[in-house]
């Protein structure tokens, strides 16, 4: 093979592959053959209720701890990687939804927290405090002072902070574990923005949300978990916001639910109501009670 040959076959392969990969925590079984490609330019949301097994997924693509079953690769080559730092150093860089930052210390320090620039003994804050403010801005987050303490910024704002922060230090995958959970709307728009910036700049992201209307407008690729098991692996063309949004619900299991709170009455009652009302909007057809059923 020619290396020019070489060198496209390089390019073509997704920057990470999981194939048939599974997670068992003793007995439990967490994941199970569920496949999954990231390439730069590209944003994959994995879409998920509680429990289905995100966490699982993402902690494999971070090196916090290898798959039971299937292969991981990166770049076209199989990887073992035994901790995030391995991860990290080809690239693939994770932003928790519980931000690791001190609230107390000024944005800058908490952008060079852990790679802090140094002339001779002593730090070089003036060079901090501008690649900061110019990464910032770059991103289009045009803070007043990155003297302030990151505590003072909104949750949004911090989540945009750790994005330019990795984008900065080199990641070429980015995975955002729910990073609009916490978020009202326009905050959680701020994020989409940045996940954006961030596909545009040729990373590949990964947006771990069990929100659909999060996640239709920016994603290219859509992973479908439920209980631990692939629902679906779509490209945005083949699939709607509303097919989105119905097979996260869960169609039928939303319906039981809706009718269980029906019969326990009072308060339930209303919730099942609202439940109810939130299944004909989404157009998905309540399956009658099963006879004798709980
Ligand atoms: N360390 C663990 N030990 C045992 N079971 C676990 C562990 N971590 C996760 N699980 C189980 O694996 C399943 C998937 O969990 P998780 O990946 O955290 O889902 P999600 O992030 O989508 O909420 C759940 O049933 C959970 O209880
Ligand atoms: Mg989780």
């Amino acid at each position: 093979m020619t290396t020019t040959a070489e060198n496209q076959k390089k390019a073509a392969e997704p920057l990470v592959r999981l194939t048939d990969a599974g997670k068992n925590y003793g007995s439990v079984i967490a994941l199970a053959d569920v496949s999954l490609e990231v390439s730069g330019g590209e944003v994959t949301c994995v879409l998920g209720d509680n429990g289905a097994g995100k966490s699982t997924l993402i902690k494999i693509i971070a090196g916090l701890h290898g798959p039971s079953t299937g292969t991981y690769e990166v770049d076209g080559a199989p990887v073992h990687f035994s901790s995030p730092r391995d991860a990290l150093e080809r690239g693939i860089a994770t932003v928790y939804q519980d931000l690791a930052v001190v609230p107390l210390m000024p944005v800058w320090r908490n952008f060079f927290l852990g790679n802090e620039k140094r002339k001779g003994p002593r730090m070089d804050i003036a060079f901090m405090k501008k690649t900061c403010k110019r990464e910032l801005l770059d991103m289009g987050i045009d803070l007043r002072d990155v003297d302030q303490p990151i505590g003072t910024l909104s949750g949004g704002e911090r989540q945009c902070v750790a994005i330019a922060r990795a984008v900065h230090f080199g990641a070429k995958v980015l995975i955002l574990d729910e990073p609009t959970a916490a978020l009202g709307v326009k905050q959680a728009g701020v994020v989409l923005k940045y996940i954006i910036q961030a596909r545009e700049r040729g990373l590949g992201v990964i947006f771990i949300t069990h929100n659909p209307h999060h996640a239709y407008p920016v994603g290219d690729r859509f992973l479908l978990l439920n209980r631990g098991k692939s629902i679906g692996y779509y490209a945005k063309e083949q699939v709607t916001l509303e097919e989105l949004t119905g097979l996260m619900a869960g169609g039928s299991e939303l319906a039981q639910l809706s009718h269980e709170l029906e019969s326990a009455g009072g308060a339930a009652a209303e919730a099942a109501q609202e439940l109810e009302d939130d299944v004909s909007e989404l157009g998905i057809s309540r399956q009658p009670p099963t006879p004798g059923g709980s």
